[in-house]
């Protein structure tokens, strides 16, 4: 083959890399990924679940172990920056999904490594190697609130971090890194999730109201807050990496729903018991207040934390009416996004 075609074809080759890969979000990012595309790159830590990443494959059927296998596996941390910068080489494309989620008081500063310096490496690491496309999975925790009830939209800019949890924080300083590549000349695309439901990951993160319900879960609150299908998330990642569109982020929420109906809907799909006591405001005040204390003295995590609580009881409603203008896309019904992963669920235990 002469030099010029040589050229030709690796000017237009795409090689993408994934961090976060054996998380809900990267596993089926990585699933939609393999099905179009060969040469992709995953990071991994040692002590990362890649069956559950196959787990989560096989709930697609067809022939996963195939598409499991297009995924080229690099170990290396967001904060070991000589093993990613082995995981960058030759990369075009990078979704970076990797981030600590927790709403632990004592997570806090390990969470600003790894979502702020994490961030920062991987930032560094996409100028330095002149990538062609970042796209960051930040979370509508990075956008300020409007008052209760009223819709957030993407122009609800941060103003201070009064009343913000930690992880809030963390991926708000995570953004701004983000925004620092657009002004170094890589072109990123940023999305704002809401409460993703997913099939998988069972026992941590959203994963964990299908797994309590399905142990009868008592309790339920009355809060409102956006979700969206994983599904819907990742395509529409997908998506705008495909696109021109760049410099811009875009919340993704479905459906704004209490966390009642939610849980209401995973028990009718479940045929469990729906949870009957309703926790109302200043019980979630005094809850926390007694986890915390626990959690001081048996060592072991709190099941409310002060975010947690507080947010359980906010009413809080997003708007996706950005991405929609902007892709002409629309989202799965919740309804029918909780049925297929209550399927999943139920093939699983
Ligand atoms: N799930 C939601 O409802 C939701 C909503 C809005 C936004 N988001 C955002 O979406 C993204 C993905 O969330 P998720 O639900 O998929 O989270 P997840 O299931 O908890 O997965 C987190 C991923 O990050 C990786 N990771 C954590 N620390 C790392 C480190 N130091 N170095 C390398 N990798 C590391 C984990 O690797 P290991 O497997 O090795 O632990 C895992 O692959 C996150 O940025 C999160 O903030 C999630």
């Amino acid at each position: 083959m002469g030099l010029f075609w040589y050229l030709y074809i690796d000017y237009f080759r795409i090689m993408i890399l994934v961090t976060g890969g054996t998380g809900l979000v990267g596993s089926h990012l990585l699933h939609f990924l393999s099905r179009e595309h060969s040469e992709i790159r995953a990071i991994y830590r040692r002590t990362s679940d890649l069956n559950g990443v196959k787990k989560i494959f096989s709930f697609y059927g067809g022939d996963s172990e195939s598409f499991f296998e297009k995924i080229r596996w690099v170990e290396a941390d967001l904060l070991d920056l000589s093993a990613l910068e082995d995981a960058f080489r030759d990369v075009t494309h990078v979704y970076h999904c990797a981030a600590l989620v927790s709403f632990i008081t004592s997570d806090y500063h390990r969470m600003r490594r790894v979502n702020i310096e994490g961030t920062t490496n991987i930032v560094n690491l996409c100028i330095s190697n002149r990538i062609q496309k970042l796209c960051y999975v930040s979370s509508v925790a990075a956008i300020e609130n409007r008052g209760e009830g009223e819709v957030t939209n993407e122009s609800d800019h941060w103003t201070n971090t009064a009343g913000k949890s930690g992880y809030a924080i963390t991926k708000y300083g995570a953004e701004m890194e983000v925004w620092r590549a657009s002004q170094e000349e890589v072109p990123v695309v940023i999305v704002n999730p809401g409460v993703i439901l997913g099939s998988g990951s069972w026992h941590k993160g959203s994963g964990t109201l299908f797994s309590r319900v399905a142990g009868g879960l008592p309790f339920y609150t009355t809060g409102v807050t956006g979700f969206v299908d994983v599904q819907d998330v990742v395509r529409i990642m997908i998506s705008l990496m495909e696109s021109d569109i760049q410099n811009e982020r875009f919340i993704l929420v479905a459906e704004n729903l209490t966390y009642r109906d939610v849980l209401f809907k995973i028990a009718d799909s479940l045929k469990k018991r729906k949870p009957g006591i309703k926790i109302n405001r200043w019980m979630t005040e005094f809850i926390w207040r007694f986890e915390l204390l626990k959690s001081k003295i048996t060592l072991s995590p709190p099941l409310l934390t002060k975010h947690t609580a507080r947010s359980s009881v906010s009413n809080h409603p997003f708007s996706s009416q950005k991405i929609i203008d902007t892709l002409g896309c629309s989202f799965a019904k919740m309804d029918d996004c909780i049925d297929r992963v209550v399927k999943n669920y139920k093939s699983d235990h």
